[in-house]
């Protein structure tokens, strides 16, 4: 991605034609407009989170295989429509105002969380993701299909702080291939996908 393309977000915005793909990509010049998956299901831990059938599967597979590491991870946000997405970043823009809320809170259609393949976790009993607990995240939520979708080195690229907690599903081979490469899956996307 070129420099000038990262200091233009939310410009030139396309409108996602396969938003119903695993492997989807969204971000801050896509857009799934009101899409809403057909196949969510509720996780197990609490059924007002939904995931996609095949993400919900393997997010069950990723807390009970992270427990044996004493690593205890519950959900606390997942599948978001595009109506509760735009309450969500209204309340941000009102709060810190556009500009910074634009860092943390994805604008209506373009969150990740539409898809049903975004999960937010927190530490078992707290309000957060310990930093042992993300560490472990980052090295093994690949093995389950999961990548951690925004990390600090990639901040220009994806144009939103650190998230250690947010994880998208996108299947085991790539979330793999994404993590040993190092690469946002803008970049994975852009070289490997599209
Ligand atoms: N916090 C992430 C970027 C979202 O709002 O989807
Ligand atoms: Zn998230």
């Amino acid at each position: 991605m070129d420099k000038k393309r990262k200091k233009n977000f939310y410009t030139n915005i396309e409108t996602i034609k396969n938003p119903d793909t695993y492997t989807v990509l969204v971000n801050k010049y896509r857009s799934l407009g009101k899409y809403a998956p057909n196949d969510l299901q509720s996780l197990s831990f609490n059924k007002k989170y939904q995931l996609r059938e095949k993400a919900a599967i393997a997010f069950e597979k990723l807390v009970n295989i992270a427990k044996k590491d004493h690593v205890f991870i519950r959900p606390y946000s997942a599948y978001r429509s595009f109506k509760y997405q735009t309450k969500v970043y209204n309340a941000y823009v009102k709060k810190d105002g556009q500009d910074k809320a634009d860092t943390y809170s994805a604008r209506p259609g373009h969150s990740e969380h539409q898809t049903g393949l975004a999960v937010d976790v927190w530490t078992e009993g707290h309000e957060n993701i310990l930093e042992k607990d993300a560490k472990w995240l980052a090295e093994n939520a690949n093995k389950y299909g999961f990548i951690i979708r925004y990390t600090k080195e990639k901040q220009a690229i994806t144009g939103y702080i650190a998230e250690p907690w947010h994880l998208r599903y996108v299947g085991q081979k790539i979330a793999k291939d994404v993590t040993n490469k190092n690469l946002s899956y803008d970049e994975y996307y852009e070289l490997y996908i599209k």
